[in-house]
C-alpha cells in the first residue's frame, strides 16, 4: 500500500514544541507572520535570527514522541512518503529515513547571495559570513510566507499515486499543504486526518481520528498491519 503522510506542528506538541495557532500567533508581541517573512527579515534581521535561534534551541532540547516513532516504524513496513510542515528534526531523530521538509529546517542555513546551504550553527546572527562566498547574506533555511515551499514536485507525485493519505496535527490553514487532501482524494486516495479537533479543511477527509497524536498515531499505524 502506498501511503502519503503530512504532519504539522500538532505532532510535535507533546514533545513540548508550541504549535502556531496555540500561541495565538504571537512571539515576543510580534505576529509570527511578521517574523516569518522576507520583509520581516529585511526589516529586522537580528529579531528574526533571535526568533529562529530560540526555536532551534527548543527543538534541540525536545525529544521525539510516540507519534514520530510510529511513523518511523510505518516506513519500515509500507511505501511511505513523509512530508512535514515542521522545521524541527524530530522525525529524523525518531528514525524516519526520508522526510520532505516543505517549509525548510531549523538545522539548515542558506546564503541569500549565492544559494549555498550548510548545517546551521546553534546561533545565527546578521553579518555572519557565508562559508562559500563570504558575503554577510546568511539566513535560516526556512520557507517564509510568500516563498515557494520545497519538494512540491515529489509531493504532488506522492499524492497522485497514494492509496492512503493522512494529515496529522495540522490545522489546514496554510496552503499549499491545506490542499493536499483534496488533491489526493480526487485521485482516489482514502483521506484521513488525525487531530485534536476538526481542521479547517475537514470536509476534504473521509475520516477523522480525534485524540493526541502520541496515542492516535501508534494505534493507527498498528491498525495498518
Ligand atoms: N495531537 C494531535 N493534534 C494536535 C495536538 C496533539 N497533541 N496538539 C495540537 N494539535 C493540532 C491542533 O488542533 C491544530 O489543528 O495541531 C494543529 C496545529 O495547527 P497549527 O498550529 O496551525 O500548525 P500547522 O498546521 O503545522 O501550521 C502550518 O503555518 O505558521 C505556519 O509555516 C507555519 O508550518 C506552519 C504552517
Amino acid at each position: 500500500m502506498r501511503i502519503a503522510v503530512l504532519t504539522g506542528a500538532g505532532i510535535s506538541a507533546e514533545s513540548g514544541l508550541a504549535t502556531f495557532r496555540a500561541v495565538d500567533g504571537l512571539w515576543e508581541s510580534h505576529r509570527i507572520e511578521d517574523v516569518a517573512t522576507p520583509e520581516g527579515f529585511a526589516a529586522d534581521p537580528a529579531l528574526v535570527h533571535r526568533f529562529y535561534n530560540m526555536r532551534r534551541a527548543n527543538a534541540a532540547a525536545a525529544r521525539p514522541n510516540a507519534a514520530h516513532l510510529a511513523l518511523a516504524d510505518l516506513a519500515r513496513r509500507h511505501d511511505l512518503t513523509l512530508v512535514t510542515q515542521n522545521v524541527d528534526d524530530l522525525h529524523e531523530r525518531a528514525g524516519s529515513p526520508a522526510v520532505i521538509h516543505m517549509h525548510g529546517t531549523l538545522n539548515g542555513a542558506l546564503c541569500a547571495a549565492c544559494g549555498h546551504r550548510w548545517a546551521a550553527p546553534a546561533v545565527m546572527a546578521p553579518g555572519d559570513p557565508c562559508p562559500a562566498c563570504a558575503r554577510p547574506a546568511t539566513r535560516p533555511d526556512i520557507v517564509w510566507f510568500g516563498e515557494m515551499p520545497y519538494g512540491l514536485d515529489r509531493i504532488w507525485e506522492a499524492l497522485e499515486t497514494a492509496d492512503l493519505f493522512a494529515a496529522i496535527g495540522t490545522s489546514g490553514n496554510v496552503y499549499p499543504a491545506a490542499g493536499f487532501a483534496q488533491h489526493a482524494r480526487r485521485r482516489g486516495a482514502e483521506c484521513l486526518e488525525l487531530n485534536l479537533e476538526a481542521s479547517a479543511n475537514a470536509r476534504d477527509f473521509h475520516r477523522r481520528i480525534v485524540g493526541p497524536a502520541s496515542r492516535t498515531v501508534p494505534e493507527w499505524v498498528a491498525s495498518l498491519g
